[in-house]
């Protein structure tokens, strides 16, 4: 496992990260069951994975629950704990109080990145607001880095410029062979800021994996009504047994990865957290 800074000097972390919205519950398809997700955090972080992520979002706080006894039984300074305040709380005084509700959940005294999960569409609470709302969070020592998710760059110049005292660290936003839309304005953006990318949808809900094709779709209500998995697109996958196990889908779209390499070495997270 390769570990890189999230964001310019941040914090170590691994490239490599472990998403949990499956966690969430049963959204992901009947077969989600608790055990089997804190099983799967346990084993990636056993791989040398440290880097979490969650959010309130996912099962109305349920993936925060169940990460919370994966947590324990690797050990705090094992993991590096990302989540995220829902849109819909982006009020200062409800950005506070569901920093809360989530160290509750999650069972710690502080979270290593705190995440504004979108920009508010509803309320159009003033991001000046909820900057400064995690900025106290962030003085309070309960949230150790400051990070927004699906901002563009109009969003992320705001934000940085109510921030006095810290930066954003890093947006996780949508991003998979065939889906590169930030390619154009905030990749180069970030990259030029030293903001990290966290990538969601890394492997497009799995479409890119081989596993789904015309005979095959996925069960789940999440991936039933995703654009990816419409007829045409599972048309034109290839099945893992025809394709050598490699490409999943047909695309001319070749993937800017670092080298193109694949990362075979395996050592376990740095003692002592990231
Ligand atoms: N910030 C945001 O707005 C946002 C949005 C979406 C996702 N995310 C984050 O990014 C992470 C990854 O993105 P993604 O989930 O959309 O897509 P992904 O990583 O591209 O694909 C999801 C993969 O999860 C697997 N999966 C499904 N049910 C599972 C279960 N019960 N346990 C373990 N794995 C399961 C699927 O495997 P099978 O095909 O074998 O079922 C599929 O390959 C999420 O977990 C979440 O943390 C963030």
């Amino acid at each position: 496992m390769e570990y890189v800074p999230l964001g310019r000097g941040g914090p170590k972390v691994s490239e490599v990260g472990i998403g949990t919205w499956q966690a969430g519950g049963k959204a992901w398809g009947s077969d989600v069951r608790d055990a089997d997700c804190r099983r799967a955090m346990e084993r990636a972080v056993e791989l040398g994975i440290n880097l979490v992520d969650t959010a309130e979002a996912y099962g109305d706080g349920h993936s925060e629950k169940v990460m919370s006894k994966a947590i324990q039984n690797v050990g705090r300074d094992h993991v590096f704990i990302a989540t995220k305040v829902g849109g819909w709380h982006l009020r200062g005084d409800d950005v506070k109080k569901a920093c809360a509700a989530s160290l509750k959940r999650l069972g710690v005294r502080e979270v290593d990145l705190y995440q504004v999960h979108w920009p508010d569409p509803w309320s159009q609470v003033p991001l000046r607001e909820t900057m400064k709302a995690l900025e106290t969070l962030h003085r309070a020592g309960k949230i150790r880095n400051i990070g927004v998710s699906n901002f563009a760059v109009r969003d992320l110049n705001e934000a940085r410029a109510h921030l006095s005292r810290a930066d954003i660290v890093s947006n996780q936003v949508r991003y998979n062979m065939l889906q590169r839309t930030i390619e154009a304005e905030v990749l180069p953006y970030c990259k030029r800021e030293g903001i990290a990318i966290l990538a969601w949808s890394p492997i497009g809900k799995g479409i890119l994996s081989g596993k789904y094709h015309d005979g095959k779709r996925p069960k789940d209500r999440i991936r039933a009504e995703e654009d990816l998995f419409k007829p045409a697109n599972l048309r034109a996958t290839v099945p893992k047994s025809r394709s050598r196990g490699f490409a999943a889908t047909r695309t001319s779209s070749r993937f800017p990865g670092r080298n193109g390499r694949l990362r075979r070495r395996r050592t376990r997270a740095p003692q002592g957290g990231p």
